[in-house]
C-alpha cells in the first residue's frame, strides 16, 4: 500500500489504539457481525441505566431504524457524572476568549454544578422532556452547559449558529416549535460584536411560543428587556441546586434537531437520537484521534455546526478528554492566533477545516514559524475536500512532517466521521479521506446505479445502518425518505461524489447536488435564490457554487432583472443586504451576474449545468444545448459574460 501512499503510518503511533492489521480484521468483523461489534463497543463505552434488547432493528431503507432498543440512558450523564470518580478535578474545558487575556479553566465537577443549575432552572420555567429549546450562543461555555442542561432534563436542542440572521433564526424556531431560546446579550468574535439578543427580539416577534428567554451576559451591552419572558442566566441559574438528577431516556429518544441545507426547498431539521448517536461519537473520538488520556484536544469548530455538536460537545466529553474552546477566529488579533493557542495549552490534537487551513498558509508561513507548535501530534481536516497544496502546508509548515493529516469526511446526517484515516492505521495520500470507519460500507455508483467494484468514480453511498445516522427530519419523514433513501433504493445517498482507487482509498470530489460549501458553512443554492426573489426588482434567480481560492466554493447569483429594471451597483448591494438579512452573512453572493432570461429546459427546469460553466469562464464547452428551450438565451449570457 505504501507505493501510492507516500506517507506511511509515523513510528511515534506505534502505541496507538488501531494498528493496520487490527484495523483490517476489526474492520472485517464489523461488517460481518455489526450487532456483536456495535454491542460491545456499547458496552465498553457507554454507561446505561438498562442494557438493551436489540442492537439494531428496523427497515434502513424507509430510515426507520433503532439501535440499542430497550436500552436506557443519559447523553449528560455519560457525559459528566461518569467522569466525576475519577477526574472532578480535571479540566475539561480551556476556553480562550476572542482576544488572548480572556481565559477560563473548568473542570469536570464545574460543568457538572453549572449544568445541574441550568437544567433545574429550565425546568422552573416549565421547559420538560421532549420539549425544544433554541440555542443562539456565541462560543462560550454556557453554550455547552446549555446543551448538556438540555439533554439532562431530555429537552431537544437546536442550536442556531450565531452567524444566523434573524429571519434563520425565526424559521428555525417556528419549525420544530421552541418554547425557550437560550442566547447571550452579544457575541464578540474578531473584536466586532453580534447583537444575539437583539436579533433574538427580531426574530421572536413571530414566534408567540416561545415563552422563555434565557439571556447569557457575555459583553453587558445595553438590550432591551421584555419582562415576563426574559430572564437573565445568573438570575435563573444563581439560587439553583447543583443537583438534577439526569432524566431516564429511552435509546431512541431525540437528543437534537440540528438545521441544515438541502438541496430544494427550507433547510431541514436533522434529527439524532440519544444512544446511537452518542456511541459513535465516542467510538469515533477515541479512534480518529487516538486520544490518550491527558491530550489536549482543540476543534475550531463552532458549536452551532455538525462538527461542533460531534467533537467539541459529545464526543470529546463522553471520552473524559480536556479539550480547548476558542471564542474568536483565526486571524484575531492576527494570524498567528492558532499557533500561540495550540503553544499556550499545549494542543496535542487540532481538529479544523480546509478554508481556515488556505486562509493561514496565503498569510505565508512567518506566522507559524514563530510558534513552537511541538506538542502537536495529529492534524484534523473536515468540512471539504482539502486541495493537496493546503494538504501539503498543514502537514510540512504546521505538522513539520511529524504529525498525521487526518482527512475525515461526513455529515449533520451521518452524526459522526464516515470515511477517515486512522493515525496509527492508515498510511495517508494527500486530498484522500482514505478508508471507511469501523462498521461502516461505503460504495460508489455509476450512472445507472450499479456499484462500481475496484477503482472508479461516482456517487457516494452508504450501504446499511450504523448507529449515528439521521433519524428523521423534524416533522417530515417523508422528506428523509425523498432525499436521503429513494435515488437509490437499499442504499443512504449522501449527494457527495467520490473517487475510488485501486487501494481501495476515497477520494470526496464534491457535492452532485445544489449543495454549496462556502467556506465550510454548507448552503442550499435554492435558499439563496428565495432570498434573492424576495427584492421587488428581480424575477428569478439562479444560484451555483463556484471554486474559490480560500472558501472552497464562493456563491455566483445569476440574476433576471424585472422588465425596464437596471441592475446597478447600488441594487447589487442591496441584493447582497438581502441575503445576509435573510440568511446570513457568509451567505453573502461574490458575484451578481445579470441576465436577460434563465436557461431552460422545455419543462422549465433550469439548466444549472450551463450555468456552472459559464459561471466558471467556460464559453466553449458548454456541453450538450438540445434541451434548450430558448438557445437565445446563451447568446445572451455569453454577450455579458
Ligand atoms: C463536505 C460537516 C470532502 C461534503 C461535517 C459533505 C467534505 C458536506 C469533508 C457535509 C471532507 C465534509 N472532504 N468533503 N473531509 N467533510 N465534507 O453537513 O460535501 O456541514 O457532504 O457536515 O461537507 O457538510 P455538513
Amino acid at each position: 500500500m505504501t507505493q501510492t501512499t507516500n506517507y506511511p503510518v509515523p513510528e511515534s503511533f506505534k502505541d496507538s489504539w488501531m494498528s493496520e492489521e487490527k484495523y483490517q480484521e476489526l474492520y472485517r468483523y464489523s461488517l460481518e457481525n455489526p450487532e456483536a461489534f456495535w454491542g460491545s463497543k456499547a458496552e465498553r463505552y457507554l454507561d446505561w441505566y438498562r442494557p438493551w434488547d436489540s442492537v439494531y432493528e428496523g427497515d434502513f431503507k424507509k430510515c426507520e431504524v433503532s439501535w440499542f432498543k430497550g436500552g436506557k440512558l443519559n447523553a449528560s450523564f455519560n457525559c459528566i457524572d461518569r467522569h466525576l470518580e475519577n477526574r472532578a478535578d480535571q479540566v475539561a474545558i480551556i476556553w480562550e476568549g476572542d482576544t488572548p487575556d480572556l481565559q477560563r479553566k473548568i473542570t469536570y465537577q464545574e460543568i457538572h454544578d453549572e449544568v445541574c443549575k441550568l437544567a433545574n432552572g429550565l425546568k422552573a420555567q416549565g421547559v420538560n422532556k421532549g420539549d425544544r429549546v433554541c440555542i443562539y450562543m456565541p462560543m462560550v461555555p454556557e453554550a455547552v452547559y446549555a446543551m448538556l442542561a438540555c439533554a439532562r432534563i431530555g429537552a431537544v436542542h437546536s442550536v442556531v449558529f450565531g452567524g444566523f440572521s434573524p429571519h434563520s433564526l425565526r424559521d428555525r424556531i417556528l419549525d420544530c416549535g421552541c418554547r425557550a431560546v437560550i442566547t447571550a446579550d452579544e457575541g464578540v468574535r474578531g473584536g466586532k460584536h453580534i447583537p444575539l439578543k437583539q436579533n433574538t427580539d427580531e426574530a421572536l416577534k413571530e414566534c408567540p411560543d416561545v415563552t422563555t428567554v434565557v439571556v447569557y451576559e457575555r459583553t453587558g451591552a445595553e438590550i432591551e428587556w421584555r419582562e415576563g419572558r426574559d430572564i437573565s442566566y445568573k438570575a435563573l441559574t444563581t439560587s439553583q441546586s447543583s443537583i438534577c438528577e439526569p432524566e431516564v431516556m429511552e435509546s431512541e429518544d431525540p437528543l437534537f434537531i440540528l438545521y441544515t441545507s438541502g438541496s430544494t426547498g427550507k433547510p431541514k431539521g436533522v434529527l439524532h437520537s440519544t444512544a446511537g448517536y452518542l456511541l459513535y461519537t465516542t467510538v469515533t473520538f477515541h479512534y480518529v484521534f487516538d486520544y490518550h488520556e491527558g491530550d489536549i484536544y482543540w476543534c475550531g469548530a463552532d458549536v452551532g455546526w455538525i462538527t461542533g455538536h460531534s467533537y467539541i460537545v459529545y464526543g470529546p466529553l463522553s471520552n473524559g478528554a480536556t479539550m480547548v474552546m476558542h471564542e474568536g477566529v483565526p486571524f484575531w488579533p492576527d494570524a498567528a492566533r492558532i499557533w500561540e493557542i495550540v503553544d499556550r495549552h499545549q494542543v496535542n490534537i487540532l481538529y479544523t477545516a480546509p478554508t481556515a487551513i488556505r486562509a493561514l498558509m496565503a498569510k505565508g508561513d512567518e506566522y507559524v514559524k514563530r510558534t513552537s507548535r511541538a506538542s502537536l501530534k495529529i492534524l484534523g481536516t473536515v468540512g471539504e475536500p482539502i486541495n493537496p497544496e493546503a494538504w501539503q502546508w498543514y502537514y510540512r509548515s504546521v505538522g513539520e512532517e511529524r504529525c498525521p493529516i487526518i482527512d475525515s469526511w461526513w455529515q449533520t446526517e451521518t452524526g459522526g466521521m464516515m470515511i477517515t484515516p486512522l493515525p496509527g492505521a492508515t498510511a495517508l495520500k494527500p486530498g484522500f479521506a482514505t478508508l471507511p470507519f469501523l462498521g461502516i460500507r461505503p460504495a460508489i455508483l455509476d450512472h445507472d446505479g450499479n456499484e462500481i467494484v475496484g477503482p472508479g468514480q461516482g456517487s457516494l453511498v452508504i450501504t446499511g445502518s450504523w448507529p449515528s445516522q439521521i433519524r428523521t427530519v423534524y416533522g417530515n419523514h417523508q422528506r428523509i425518505v425523498d432525499t436521503y433513501f429513494s435515488q437509490h433504493p437499499g442504499y443512504y445517498f449522501t449527494g457527495d461524489g467520490a473517487r475510488r482507487d485501486e487501494n481501495g482509498y476515497y477520494q470526496i470530489t464534491g457535492r452532485m447536488d445544489d449543495v454549496i460549501n462556502v467556506a465550510g458553512h454548507r448552503l442550499g443554492t435554492a435558499e439563496i435564490e428565495s432570498a434573492l426573489v424576495l427584492h421587488e426588482a428581480i424575477a428569478e434567480a439562479a444560484v451555483v457554487g463556484v471554486p474559490h481560492r480560500v472558501k472552497g466554493e464562493s456563491v455566483y447569483a445569476f440574476i433576471t432583472p424585472m422588465d425596464g429594471v437596471e441592475i446597478t451597483d447600488d441594487l447589487k448591494q442591496e441584493l447582497s443586504n438581502l441575503v445576509a438579512s435573510e440568511i446570513g452573512s457568509f451567505a453573502r453572493p461574490e458575484i451578481l451576474h445579470p441576465c436577460p432570461a434563465l436557461p431552460k429546459t422545455r419543462s422549465g427546469k433550469i439548466m444549472r449545468r450551463i450555468l456552472r460553466k459559464l459561471a466558471q469562464g467556460e464559453r466553449d464547452n458548454l456541453g450538450d444545448l438540445s434541451t434548450l428551450a430558448d438557445p437565445t438565451v446563451i447568446k445572451h449570457l455569453l454577450d455579458q459574460a
